[in-house]
């Protein structure tokens, strides 16, 4: 069982900040760069992968795309995602993002990605936490934001497929398998891929044998990727009707 009540805040080597599970020494990101972490992982690997291998195939730009994340935390992958959908003008950014444990106001406000956000971005993150669980809510003109408070355990296979579309990216970013090995499982991964579109993909930094066995014996092509700095590498997951970025190792 995680103890989730001793937190604090710590400062990562590219400068920003991050939580700490005191007992657990488990960080939500990278002590070697948090925006580091969260920008190779799950924008550059995760959601730009995604678009760029829908141009690169000829597959023309959808309308909407579906964002899951698994563990919404500080809400730095929501923002950077944010961030992305203010560069395209006619795809709407549709972000569901899942939290059990969600970050208190005072965390919030000793977290320090205002110094690398722009000000209009800094009032997207404030959106971003004070918006209404359950209710899908604008964040920028062509983002918005759906936030589910529960355990993802709890919405296995047809629960989740009740609330949630196609979904065509997926942040996996629940704690480490170490301490919360019950959420790297065949079954939380199949309930995943059971609401994934035909070109969905999954990024999560975990790159370890039992994550890909799991995610093979949900039905996931697994490959592996360079990690950020200090992890060497993470994995990509698809379905395997998904065309496969040329970039991968
Ligand atoms: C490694 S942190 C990632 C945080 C986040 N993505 C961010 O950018 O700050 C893991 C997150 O998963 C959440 N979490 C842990 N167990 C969960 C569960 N069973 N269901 C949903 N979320 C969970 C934690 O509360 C935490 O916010």
């Amino acid at each position: 069982m995680v103890n989730i009540l001793k937190r604090e805040i710590v400062i990562t080597a590219d400068g920003s900040s991050t939580i700490r599970l005191c007992e657990e020494d488990e960080c939500y990101h990278s002590v070697n760069g948090a925006l580091a972490e969260s920008l190779h992982i799950f924008i550059y690997n995760g959601l730009k992968r995604f678009l760029a291998e829908r141009e690169s195939f000829g597959i023309p730009m959808p309308e909407y795309i579906n964002i899951l994340e698994v563990g919404l935390g500080t809400g730095l992958n929501c923002v950077l995602s944010a961030i992305e959908s203010s560069k395209y003008n006619k795809l709407h950014f549709n972000y569901i993002a899942l939290e059990k444990y969600p970050v208190t106001a005072d965390e919030l406000k000793s977290l320090n990605y205002e110094n690398f956000l722009g000000s209009d971005y800094n009032s997207a993150l404030k959106k971003i936490h004070s918006t209404t669980w359950g209710v899908k809510e604008s964040i920028l003109p062509n983002f918005t934001l759906t936030k589910i408070e529960c355990d993802i355990k709890d919405l296995e296979g047809v629960a989740l497929k009740k609330i949630i579309p196609d979904i065509d990216v997926v942040y996996f970013d629940a704690f480490s398998p170490n301490i919360q090995p019950e959420l790297w499982s065949r079954e939380i991964f199949e309930g995943i891929f059971s609401i994934m579109s035909r070109r969905a993909i999954l990024i999560t930094y975990s790159c370890r044998g039992s994550v890909k066995s799991a995610l093979r014996e949900a039905g996931f092509t697994v490959k592996r990727l360079k990690g950020p700095l200090g992890k060497r590498h993470i994995t990509l997951a698809t379905r395997p009707d998904t065309f496969l970025a040329s970039f991968c190792l």
